[in-house]
């Protein structure tokens, strides 16, 4: 054969897709609302982030064991740069292909962390050959000139390397998975932003400072003060976070897009929060990763990495009104909600019922695997299968409906509500206009204020209540829940009372199995869900 003609077969080898393939796992937004298609449908990923250090071949079996035990469906595993191009130019997929074989036989999806340039911001997972060259990777430098331990974002040969060896990552994973598609999605960096420095002040990051700010930049993110000109000139006192912002995002959405260009999947970054109850929120003080992808920057991120899908928050404050308010500002018509990481303490589990009532795509504890290594004071005192219990109640409420779940999620009919710190009631409102009325620690049987000896059951300790509903037919609900009494009641919108209420679960096959119909003391006293999560489904009739 001849050399083009050799070339170009090739060529039309790693390009083309297997015949066969199952459809690539994409995003769709309708009406602000989100949805992961995997196999063309919606997907709700259940998922277990293993340890940092769990990415060889023979640490999986810890994480597979956990990971099954947690009832997660997707399991969110590091690939790191040091681990696959040791020496430079010379690539080892190899963990890649065991981790993906393995993960099929584990009936798990896969999303990969590219742990590179940036892991918590530091450089860490950098080959040797990166770490040891700081001339051609140089650092960030402060205003004095001393090198900081980030890598710039404008270190143009840093770039160059990350972005080849994920290329040929996502070339990889076309071969081996690009029928399957087992990789539902890919995180592009991880936790990017510096600690302890607000931006690059090298010559070359400082002549960019003194550029004016790219008019898409402009064109998202408010101007603070004059409407054009330099990043001071915009953006005040806020210029330099906003200007590392936008440096690491382009970097990290230059990567992305090449990435996409041999292998389309979604992608994502992943952030350390800043303060979200701080509001307005004021200039970076050294109290969060400037440049980071934190919630006041996602139009900067959006700006200058369109290949970029997702900006994702870390969530690790235990702070009930701090996690509502990110999920909040995370989740908007542009930026699908998606929790890569959240604490993996007991405490956490319960948003997960708000996070998916809310339509996020997934949530994904931190941490679940057996490799004995606790997650305190971010996470739990334990790394035993206790550890890993009270996620498993929950995602195991949503397993057998996930599907179902992720398409109700998608049209806009589902709610959700974790308790607070506060212990106080809540409401939701539901499509159709009724209400949910949500109430804590209160016993199966008539009302906590009637209760003179003031005595709560057992377990309510600590705030554990959650509780996720859909709307799945006219005024008919699903309740997924659990440590909560739930009255549906008539809003704004309806008036009437509750006709029916059925105990039961779905079939393999998404039928609803009745196991019986609550009435009387069942339901006279609210509809009280208590510690083992339990699904039930409501009718309500509108007022005679
Ligand atoms: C957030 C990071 O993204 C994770 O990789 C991990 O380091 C946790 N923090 C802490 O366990």
């Amino acid at each position: 054969m001849k050399k083009t003609f050799l070339i170009a077969a090739l060529l039309a080898a790693t390009l083309a897709t297997p015949v066969n393939a199952a459809e690539a796992p994409r995003l769709v937004q309708r009406d602000g609302h989100h949805a992961l298609l995997v196999d063309g449908k919606p997907f709700l990923m259940l998922g277990a982030q293993a340890h940092n250090s769990s990415n060889y071949p023979k640490a999986l079996g810890k994480v597979w064991a956990a990971a099954a035990d947690a009832h997660a469906n997707t399991v969110l595993m590091p690939v790191a740069w040091q681990q696959v191009e040791p020496h430079e130019g010379q690539f080892d997929f190899s963990f890649l292909d065991v981790l993906i074989k393995e993960a099929r036989q584990q009936d798990k999806r896969l999303v990969l962390l590219w742990f590179a340039t940036w892991k918590n911001t530091g450089g860490s997972y950098t080959p040797d050959w990166v770490k040891l060259n700081g001339k051609r990777f140089p650092s960030m430098l402060d205003r004095d000139g001393k090198p900081n331990f980030c890598f710039s974002p404008f270190g143009e040969e840093t770039l160059k390397a990350d972005k080849r060896v994920f290329v040929a990552l996502m070339a990889h994973l076309k071969k081996i998975d690009g029928d399957k598609r087992t990789v539902l999605m890919v995180q592009v960096e991880n936790e990017a932003g510096t600690y302890g420095l607000v931006r690059d002040f090298a010559p070359a990051a400082q002549a960019a400072f003194e550029q004016p700010v790219p008019a898409e930049v402009v064109a998202r993110q408010k101007p603070k003060a004059a409407a054009s000109g330099n990043w001071r000139e915009v953006y005040g006192d806020y210029a330099d976070e906003y200007f590392h912002a936008w440096a690491i995002a382009r970097y990290i959405g230059n990567i992305a897009k090449a990435g996409r260009a041999v292998y389309d999947l979604p992608m994502y970054v992943n952030g350390a929060l800043r303060d979200a109850l701080e509001q307005p929120p004021k200039p970076w003080q050294g109290n969060f990763a400037s440049g980071g992808p934190v919630w006041d920057v996602i139009d900067i991120y959006k700006a200058a990495a369109p290949s970029i899908d997702i900006i994702a928050p870390d969530i690790y404050t235990a702070d009930s009104e701090a996690i509502k308010a990110n999920m909040r500002l995370y989740q908007r018509p542009d930026n699908a909600l998606w929790v890569p990481e959240i604490g993996n303490a007991e405490g956490y589990a319960r948003w997960i019922y708000a996070a998916l009532g809310r339509g996020a795509l997934g949530v994904a504890p931190f941490g679940i695997d057996y490799f004995n290594y606790a997650n305190f004071p971010l996470g739990s005192k334990r790394a035993d299968k206790t550890m890993v219990e009270p996620f498993a109640r929950v995602f195991g409420a949503f397993r057998p409906i996930q599907r179902q779940w992720a398409q109700w999620a998608f049209e806009g009919r589902t709610r959700g509500a974790a308790e607070g710190d506060d212990r106080k009631p809540q409401s939701l409102d539901l499509p159709g206009g009724w209400v949910a009325k949500l109430t804590y620690r209160q016993w199966q049987f008539w009302d906590l204020a009637w209760d003179s000896k003031d005595e709560r059951p057992a377990g309510t300790e600590q705030p554990g209540g959650g509780v996720a509903i859909a709307q799945i037919g006219d005024d008919e609900f699903l309740i997924v829940g659990q440590r909560t009494r739930v009255r549906i009641e008539g809003g704004a919108g309806a008036s009437g009372f509750m006709l029916r209420a059925e105990e039961g679960s779905f079939d393999d096959k998404g039928r609803w199995q009745m196991e019986r119909v609550w009435n009387g003391d069942q339901v006279d006293s609210g509809l009280n869900l208590m510690a083992e999560p339990i699904m039930l489904k409501v009718k309500m009739a509108r007022a005679r």
